[in-house]
């Protein structure tokens, strides 16, 4: 990377351990963030997030935190603002990337109240509150980008439950976008397509589930993690800052 675009920037991207949160965190570190990578329960993958980051010439610590409950919100910031302040000496950050996610197998038919509750903790309340808890840890002139999916676009009924947590997360985006827009913060919502992460790999790394992604994109491809970071990096840039409120897609193109 050759711009240093966040340099002196700090950054927390949830559900960093692995998949496009590794990316995210990775290239937000090339770009000179000090980037606090979180997991859930993973602590091995994202110890490994951290290493990867510090060869490439980057600085980042890990911090856990099951994030399915205003407990689990309260506990990272917690943690956050100690590490902040032994790092930094301040509890302050500049950047937050909601990314943490679950999918689900489940069809609408097979959806129990048990996994509708669960994907609505993981995929809008923890965001939700995770926001509301850090209005004053974000610096003004900050950024909030909410990882959000092409499934808001593109009809896909396979996984309701999943498409409906996206389509709040839209809405959140757009709404926060208003409110903090006084303060300089941009919120925006990046919206991958498929992409080649732990959530896909057992039905994407078979030759018919390859080619259905493949054949998706008008780009003829797979997403990686680094199609979905690049993004991410641009709007939480300086040259991002006359961008918010916005749903990015990031599908390269699928179902134009
Ligand atoms: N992959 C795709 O095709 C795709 C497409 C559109 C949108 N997305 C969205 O992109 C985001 C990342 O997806 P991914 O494919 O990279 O997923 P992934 O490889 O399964 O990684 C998920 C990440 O979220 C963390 N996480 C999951 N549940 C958590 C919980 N309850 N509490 C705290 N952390 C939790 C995991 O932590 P641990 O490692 O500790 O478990 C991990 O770091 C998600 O929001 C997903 O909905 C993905």
């Amino acid at each position: 990377m050759n711009r240093k675009r966040s340099e002196g920037r700090i950054a927390v991207v949830t559900g960093a351990s692995r998949g496009i949160g590794r990316g995210i965190a990775m290239r937000l570190a090339a770009e000179g963030a000090l980037v606090v990578v979180h997991y859930g329960t993973r602590q091995d993958a994202a110890e490994e997030t951290v290493a990867m980051i510090e060869e490439a010439g980057g600085t980042a610590f890990a911090v856990g935190a099951e994030l399915d409950s205003l407990d689990g919100v309260n506990r990272l910031l917690r943690i956050l603002d100690e590490e902040l302040i032994r790092w930094t000496g301040i509890n302050q950050f500049d950047i937050l990337v909601n990314n943490a996610g679950i999918g689900t197998s489940s069809s609408f038919e097979q959806t129990s109240e048990e996994d509708f509750d669960q994907l609505f903790a993981v995929n809008v309340k923890a965001p939700f509150f995770l926001v509301q808890q850090s209005l004053g840890r974000l610096r003004d002139g900050g950024r909030i980008i909410n990882i959000s999916s092409g499934v808001t676009r593109i009809a896909y009924p396979h996984i309701m439950a999943y498409n409906l947590t996206k389509g709040a997360l839209n809405t959140f985006t757009l709404h926060l976008a208003q409110l903090l827009g006084p303060r300089g913060i941009t919120v925006n919502a990046v919206m991958p397509g498929i992409t080649d992460t732990d959530v896909n790999a057992a039905w994407l790394h078979t030759p018919d589930g390859h080619k259905f992604a493949v054949e998706m994109s008008a780009l003829g491809r797979v997403g990686e993690p680094s199609d979905i970071a690049d993004i991410v990096a641009f709007t939480a840039s300086p040259d991002g800052r006359w961008i918010t409120g916005q749903m990015i897609d990031a599908t390269g193109g699928s179902h134009l």
